[in-house]
C-alpha cells in the first residue's frame, strides 16, 4: 500500500453524519441533520411523477433545464429588480454545496486568502484547502453573533481572493442588516476581492425581518457568486439541486469547473422544478411555516433550563446548555443523545479548529409537530 499523504489531513467525517448515525444507533429523536422530516408538497410530487413519465432521463444541459432558469431569471430579476441573464448568468448544480465547491475551486489559486465568518457552514473550508486556499477567520461571538467591520477591514488584503458570506445563517439563525451591507461595500471599495453569497435559507427569515440578497445591489452582485438550494425551499435536501447566479465573467469561469466536477444534475428534478416555479405561494408561505415551528418549539421548553438565542431565520435554532452541563459542547451532544434520546449538534465544530468554548447546541426544528413534542418531552427535565 502505497503512503498517501492526505490534502486534507485534520478533516474527519462531518460532525453531521456522525451525531445522524449515533442517533439511530440510540433511537433518538434526531434534531442534528438540517432537514424535514415531512413530505414535501404535493404538486411537487406530481411535477416529480409527471417528469419521470416523461422524456427527462438522459444527460440534462451541462448549465441546467433552459426552462428551470428562465424561470429564475424571471423570479428574481421581479423579486430585485434587476436583469438577470438565465443563459449567462444561471448555472444548475448538484444542491449548494456543489454550487459552494465549484466557485471555490474555480476562482482559488495556491496561497490566495478566503475570509470565512466563523461559525460556518463546514464545507467551505475543506473546499478552500483543496484549492490550495489559505482560510482567514473572522469569529462571530454569541449571543448575537455580531460582526465588528473595524476588525473585519484588517483581515482584508492583496490577497483577500474570495469572502464568504451566508445569511440567514446557519448555525446561528442570525442576518446580515442593510447596516451590514453597507460596511461590506465601504471595505470592498478599494480590493479585488470576489464575494460568495450562500443564500440556501433566503425564504426562511422571522418577524417581518427583511433578507438582503447580494443579488438585489448591482456593486456587490458584480462581484458575488450568489448560491440557492431547492432541497431548503421545497423540503426535498435529498434531490440535491440548486443553483449559482453570478455576473457573465464569473459565470464562465465557474462552469469550467462545474463541467468536469458533475457535467450535469438530475434531469427530472429539474424539470419537476421548472414545472412549480411559478407557484410563488409554495414559498411565500415558507417564513411563517417555520416561524410557527421556532416558536412552537421554543414554547415547547419555555420551562426548561436551556436557554434560547435570538432566530431570526433559518430552520435551526440555538440553545445554551449553560444551566445543565459544565461538559464540552461535543461531548453534551453525545450524552444528550445516548443518555436523554435526543441529537443535537455542537457549535464549536463550526468554528475553526473547534475551540471555541461556546457552551452551545443546535437544534433543527423542520419537523412535525409531534417530533418536537417528542423532543422536548426529553429534554425539558434537564
Ligand atoms: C449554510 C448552508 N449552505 C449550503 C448548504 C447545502 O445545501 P445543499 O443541501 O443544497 O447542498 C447547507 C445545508 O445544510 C447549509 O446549511
Amino acid at each position: 500500500m502505497p503512503n498517501i499523504s492526505s490534502k486534507l489531513p485534520d478533516i474527519g467525517t462531518t460532525i453531521f453524519s456522525v451525531m445522524s448515525k449515533l442517533a439511530a444507533q440510540h433511537q433518538a429523536v434526531n434534531l442534528s441533520q438540517g432537514f424535514p422530516d415531512f413530505p414535501p408538497k404535493k404538486k411537487l410530487m406530481e411535477a416529480a411523477e409527471e417528469a419521470l413519465n416523461g422524456n427527462h432521463h438522459q444527460y440534462a444541459l451541462m448549465v441546467g433545464n433552459a426552462k428551470l432558469r428562465e424561470q429564475l431569471a424571471t423570479k428574481y430579476s421581479k423579486k430585485y429588480t434587476v436583469q438577470i441573464d438565465a443563459e449567462k448568468e444561471i448555472t444548475i448544480t448538484a444542491g449548494g454545496t456543489q454550487a459552494i465547491f465549484t466557485a471555490i475551486q474555480a476562482v482559488v489559486k495556491p496561497n490566495d486568502e478566503v475570509l470565512l465568518f466563523a461559525p460556518c457552514y463546514d464545507s467551505y473550508s475543506p473546499a478552500v484547502t483543496l484549492a490550495g486556499g489559505k482560510c482567514v477567520y473572522y469569529n462571530m461571538l454569541p449571543p448575537n453573533f455580531k460582526i465588528d467591520w473595524n476588525e473585519v477591514r484588517k483581515l482584508v488584503s492583496d490577497k483577500t481572493k474570495l469572502i464568504i458570506f451566508n445569511s440567514p445563517h446557519n448555525p446561528t439563525g442570525s442576518l446580515l442588516s442593510a447596516d451590514d451591507m453597507a460596511q461590506l461595500k465601504s471595505i470592498l471599495q478599494h480590493t479585488n476581492a470576489l464575494l460568495l453569497s450562500d443564500e440556501v435559507y433566503e425564504h426562511i427569515v422571522f418577524d417581518n425581518e427583511k433578507h438582503y440578497s447580494f443579488l438585489a445591489d448591482e456593486e456587490l452582485r458584480s462581484r458575488s457568486f450568489v448560491i440557492f438550494s431547492f432541497g431548503k425551499t421545497y423540503h426535498v435536501t435529498g434531490w440535491k439541486i440548486g443553483y449559482c447566479i453570478a455576473p457573465e465573467k464569473l459565470t464562465s469561469e465557474f462552469r469550467k469547473a462545474h463541467q468536469f466536477n458533475v457535467f450535469s444534475v438530475s434531469s427530472f428534478a429539474q424539470e419537476a422544478f421548472a414545472n412549480v416555479l411559478d407557484f410563488p405561494e409554495m414559498y411565500h408561505s415558507l417564513s411563517s411555516f417555520y416561524e410557527t415551528k421556532r416558536n412552537y418549539f421554543r414554547s415547547l421548553l419555555a420551562d426548561s433550563s436551556f436557554e434560547f438565542l435570538p432566530c431570526k431565520g433559518t430552520y435551526f435554532q440555538v440553545a445554551s446548555y449553560k444551566n445543565i452541563s459544565s461538559k464540552s459542547d461535543i461531548e453534551f451532544c453525545k450524552w444528550l443523545t445516548a443518555e436523554k434520546g435526543v441529537a443535537a449538534i455542537p457549535v464549536s465544530v463550526f468554528y475553526a479548529e473547534n475551540n471555541n468554548n461556546v457552551n452551545l447546541v443546535r437544534f433543527c426544528f423542520a419537523k412535525q409537530e409531534s417530533t418536537l413534542e417528542c423532543a422536548a418531552e426529553r429534554l425539558k427535565g434537564l
